[in-house]
């Protein structure tokens, strides 16, 4: 493998445990304010960070490369509301997505038809989540915060966990 494809691999890791982070700070954030199905929809979804993580962390052992630890950055927990949330969550999703295109390019480029492979799981999964939290941002931005809207929203994503 190319040392720069090895380079955004194992910097991929790192984005996706910061990602766990945000989530679960965020998971946080709604348990705080007693928004217990916003909590569980973000703790689930910092679960899933963590296997994307760990499923780049198993190709690059599977290719025989090396591994790589780097700082884990805190994230910043200044929300305010519940859209403030979403917003900055689909935005980071936004900036994922483009890190896995920047992976997937270099690859194409340097010929590592293995690693474009192992990324098409990558790129369509990211499609998936950025859906997931624009369709619950909009669903936010619509009920404009009105708070019995939000309380009903918040029972049903807690039975859907
Ligand atoms: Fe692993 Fe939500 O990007």
């Amino acid at each position: 493998m190319e040392n720069k494809i090895n380079e955004l691999l194992n910097q991929q890791i790192n984005f996706e445990f910061y990602s766990a982070y945000l989530y679960l700070a965020m998971s946080t954030y709604f348990s705080e304010i007693n928004m217990d199905g916003f909590a569980k929809f973000m703790k689930n979804q910092a679960k899933e960070e963590l296997e994307h993580a760990q499923k780049i962390y198993d190709y690059l052992l599977l290719r025989n490369e090396k591994i790589t630890y780097q700082r884990i950055e805190a994230p910043d927990t200044d929300w305010v509301n519940a859209q403030d949330v979403l917003d900055e969550a689909i935005e980071h999703e936004k900036m994922i997505s483009s890190k896995i295109h920047e992976l997937y390019k270099t690859a194409k480029e340097k010929d590592d038809f293995a690693t474009m492979n192992f990324l098409n799981w990558f790129v369509e999964e990211q499609l998936e989540e950025e859906e997931k939290f624009r369709i619950l941002q909009e669903k936010i931005k619509a009920f404009d915060e009105c708070s019995c809207t939000l309380e009903a929203m918040d029972r049903e994503l807690n039975k859907d966990q």
